[in-house]
């Protein structure tokens, strides 16, 4: 694992080797320097965003199944502290008005994780503070941007 920080923290760019690596990711991710605990998961599909997710999910101590909220746009989880954490799949929603209807802005303004795939789909619907992770595929390895 690799890891570049730009600007005091506040940008940080990690090269994957392999999937152990993603404990380290998950760990720089979860300390980064933000007040928000909003994260968006940009890139293309299976570039690893569920993945990762679990990777977090693990480390703050989660210990339902995490898996991909395809169907259900949203899975609830509970970390350790018992305080909940959220995970969406906006991948096969229509329109911003369904991300709407369960409620999106709920979650977003409960100040607990939220963990965001294809969040393409509600950018509109985002605040302005959160934390753009992308993950691009190069080769084997996986470069995973925060800022
Ligand atoms: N860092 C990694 N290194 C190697 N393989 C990985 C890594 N991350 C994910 N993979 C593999 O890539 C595949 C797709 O991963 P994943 O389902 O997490 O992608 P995704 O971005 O969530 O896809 P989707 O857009 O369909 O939601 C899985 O088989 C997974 O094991
Ligand atoms: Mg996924």
């Amino acid at each position: 694992m690799k890891i570049n920080e730009i600007r005091g923290g506040m940008k940080k760019e990690v090269t994957i080797n392999n999937l152990s690596d993603l404990t380290g990711a998950a760990k720089e991710l979860l300390n980064i320097d933000s007040d928000s605990k909003i994260f968006a998961f940009f890139g293309e599909m299976g570039a690893g965003k569920t993945t990762f997710i679990k990777a977090i999910c693990k480390e703050l101590d989660v210990k339902d199944e995490v898996s991909s909220p395809t169907f259900a746009i949203i899975n609830e989880y509970l970390a350790n502290n018992s305080e909940p954490v959220y995970h969406f799949d906006f991948y096969r929603i229509k329109d911003e008005r369904e991300a709407l209807d369960i409620g999106l802005e709920e979650y977003l303004y409960s100040e607990n994780y939220c963990f965001i795939e294809w969040p393409e789909k509600i950018l509109n619907l985002l605040p302005e503070n959160f934390i753009k992770v992308n993950i691009t595929v190069e080769g084997e390895k996986r470069l995973i941007s925060l800022k």
